[in-house]
């Protein structure tokens, strides 16, 4: 889409429901053809783009996984789509600037779905990060030039290796169990739909990368006791002795098993199939940021500043994380969550940190307005929900409420994108003022980039 837009072509690009994918129509595939070309730009799924010139003169988008801009490369298209081609990268002819393949610690890289920039030195990385915020919002957040700001630089992650606490490896069950064959157990080839064997992961933390050695070797022990495939999960605890500071690392590997972690000075527990952040490594980062957002004074027109707000709904809350380490900074918090089990974490993690200001309701999380009894102009709201976004349920409930303050933290940019262009689109949310957005890297090496954006209601 990037591409397109830079060669000044129109094309309509709608989301899926879920907000995962865009929807583009598929052509019946061609056969293979090999090309050499030059990548123009990285794409938001981290994928590099260039486009080919056909002996007819026409011109051809390529997608080519694992190039960068200024690559020059050959590349094998396997796939017509309705306005691109895909193609296997089968080798880099001349390096853009910024690659430097000495960088690569997998030996997968090229193969593995999983991760698209390890040739990219970190600040590289962390800047194309925030050109896909800065994408996201000029493509999917419609609204007057200045309303968004300039996009702030993307925190890193202090671990840019090793830093995934849960890996969920998978495996097929060979259709005919008497063949000798042994059975790939890893992650999904790029742009294909069988798993490819895996040894290791070096974004996974040193325990979890043990217990997946051992994984490996029992499901293969018992391969035939298996009907048909199945995810393994891998998630690592911390075990910590509060008087000495000592600590243990273990890894779950049961769905129900307790995985205990820590953030900053905060214990959490949860149960290892829930869904809690995977890189602990960012956390304090991230948890410190919304805080300090959450404690940000503004001036009003006479320029007198204002008191932050004291209260704090945190919508779409999981487990706790940000009720939990943000609770110091205001008098009281509620918590909505939609599933039971992180509904009752959520309160037990309270209960186990000595935390008496915060409370948890299970629902969607428009139902938190019926029971908000804070004054809408004291009260920040945290907004944290899956990749799809806010439904526009919770969007206009949002804007009769009107928070003093959004703090909308998002895995998916282009859904925040979206929600805040109805927010700010809505003459109800016309006061919002957007003090900031920036992206933190959860998942270096790969594509994903979590961005926080922050609103603030004028006066
Ligand atoms: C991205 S996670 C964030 C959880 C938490 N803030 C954290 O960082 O650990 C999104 C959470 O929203 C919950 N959720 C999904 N749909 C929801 C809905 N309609 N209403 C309330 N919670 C929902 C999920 O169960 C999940 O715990």
């Amino acid at each position: 889409m990037e591409l397109r837009e830079s060669l000044g072509l129109h094309v309509d690009v709608k989301t899926s429901e879920d907000g995962k994918s865009f929807i583009l129509e598929q052509q019946p595939a061609t056969e293979f053809r090999y090309t050499e070309l030059y990548i123009a730009k990285l794409s938001s799924t981290g994928d590099g783009i260039g486009v080919d010139k056909l002996d007819d003169g026409t011109t051809e988008i390529v997608v080519v996984p694992y190039s960068i801009p200024g690559d020059l490369v050959k590349a094998k298209i396997y796939k017509c789509l309705e306005h691109y081609s895909l193609a296997d990268l089968e080798a880099v002819l001349s390096g853009g600037d910024a690659r430097d393949d000495s960088l690569v610690r997998c030996k997968y890289f090229t193969k593995c779905a999983g991760c698209q920039l390890q040739m990219l030195p970190y600040e590289e990385q962390l800047r194309h990060k925030r050109e896909v915020i800065v994408r996201a919002y000029k493509n999917f957040c419609e609204v007057s030039d200045g309303v968004i700001p300039a996009i702030g630089d993307t925190i890193g992650s202090p671990l840019e290796y090793g830093y995934r606490t849960k890996l969920t490896p998978h495996f097929d069950v060979p259709r005919n169990s008497h063949v000798p064959t042994v059975t790939p157990i890893g992650f999904t080839q790029k742009g294909r739909s069988f798993v490819i064997d895996i040894e290791e992961c070096p974004i996974g933390t040193p325990a979890i990368n043990e217990a997946y050695k051992k994984e490996r070797i029992r499901v293969r022990d018992n391969i035939h006791s298996y009907k048909r495939g199945a995810t393994l999960l891998l998630r690592e605890s911390l075990e910590m002795d509060e008087t000495t500071n000592e600590t243990k690392k273990s890894v779950c590997v049961d769905s129900k098993d307790t995985v205990t972690e820590y953030v900053n000075r905060y214990r959490f527990k949860y149960p290892a199939g829930d869904f809690f952040q995977c890189n602990s490594s960012v956390l304090p980062r991230v948890t410190e940021y919304v805080n300090s957002q959450l404690k940000l004074r503004v001036f009003n027109n006479e320029y007198e500043p204002l008191p932050a707000p004291k209260y704090l709904v945190d919508a779409y809350c999981g487990s706790g994380l940000f009720s939990i380490t943000c609770n110091e900074s205001v008098e009281e918090v509620i918590g909505v969550e939609i599933s039971p089990k992180s509904v009752a974490c959520a309160t037990s993690n309270a209960q186990d940190n000595n935390i008496a200001n915060a409370e948890f309701v299970l629902g969607d999380a428009a139902v938190i307005f019926m029971k908000i009894r804070t004054p809408s102009n004291e009260t920040s709201m945290i907004l944290d929900p899956p990749r799809k976004g806010c439904d526009n349920n919770f969007l206009n409930q949002l804007l009769d409420y009107l928070p003093r303050r959004i703090v909308y933290v998002s895995c998916n940019v282009h859904t925040q994108a979206r929600d805040l262009g109805y927010i700010l689109n809505d003459r109800r949310g016309l006061k919002y003022h957007v003090n900031s957005i920036r992206g933190f890297d959860f998942f270096p090496q790969t594509h994903h980039v979590e961005s926080v954006a922050v609103l603030t209601l004028q006066d």
